[in-house]
């Protein structure tokens, strides 16, 4: 694991945009995860804008998305659906074909978790996943206990996701589940991004950076991907030992 610490959220952003698109540079046909929440959305608009201006090509390229609510229509504009296609696909001009995003509408979400899997197992694995973390140590939505060896799965939220979620919508919407890749799946891609900005992630960076590694912090098992680059803003870093 590689911890960056910038100035600001605008450095963290414009430094994982790039690592974004030299995945894509080198492997046109790369598979791309990504997650939503805010942490993401200023790399994604300098994603785009670097993609446009140095006219890097995505239409190879595969996308998915990490995680979903359940039992949330997609015209809901909390939806990661909603939000991908608005802030990633739309400008990038990445189309249908090229993305498999969970349904959390699905009737059998079984099912909907293995055909990510297929998808994922198919692509030979995922080369750069994108992720946040949660107040509570979360990744996707693998909550603090979850089995660190499931692949896709559907998990009960933890009342502080719960919590965290409803800002994310702008209507009143009942969340209670949620579909996700597994930490099986989010540890092993070969690039592996997690940004977080801001003091409110201060006290779980270091939980997760410098704790010892327990289920109870999911993101804590991040120490054991050397492959893993933490990119956070001073805030975020400041309750890390030095
Ligand atoms: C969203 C997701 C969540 C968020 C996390 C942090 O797709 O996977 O795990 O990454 O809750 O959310 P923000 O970035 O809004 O602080």
């Amino acid at each position: 694991m590689t911890i960056r610490v910038f100035e600001d959220t605008e450095q963290l952003a414009s430094a994982a945009a790039e690592a974004i698109l030299d995945t894509v540079k080198a492997n046109p046909y790369s598979l791309l995860c990504f997650a939503t929440g805010n942490s993401p959305v200023r790399t994604y608009q300098l994603l785009t804008e670097n993609a446009f201006r140095e006219n890097i090509d995505f239409t190879r390229c595969r996308c998915i998305g990490l995680d979903e609510w359940v039992q949330v229509p997609r015209t809901n504009s909390g939806t990661c659906y909603h939000l991908l296609r608005e802030q990633l696909f739309i400008p990038l001009g990445i189309k249908e074909s090229q993305i498999l995003l969970f349904d959390g509408m699905a009737q059998d979400l079984e099912q909907e978790c293995s055909k990510m899997n297929s998808f994922i197992q198919a692509q030979s694995g995922v080369d750069c996943i994108v992720v946040g973390i949660g107040t509570n140590g979360h990744i996707g939505f693998n909550e603090p206990g979850v089995d660190m060896n499931l692949q896709a799965h559907v998990q009960d939220l933890h009342e502080s996701t719960v919590k965290a979620g409803a800002h994310y919508f702008s209507q009143p919407t009942v969340i209670s589940r949620g579909i996700t890749l597994g930490m099986t799946q989010v540890l092993g891609a070969r690039k592996l991004l997690l940004l977080a900005n801001g003091k409110s992630k201060a006290a779980i960076l270091r939980a997760s950076l410098q704790g010892i590694p327990t289920r109870k912090v999911p993101a804590s098992f991040i120490q054991q991907a050397d492959h893993a680059m933490v990119l956070i803003d001073k805030e975020a870093a400041s309750e890390l030992y030095q």
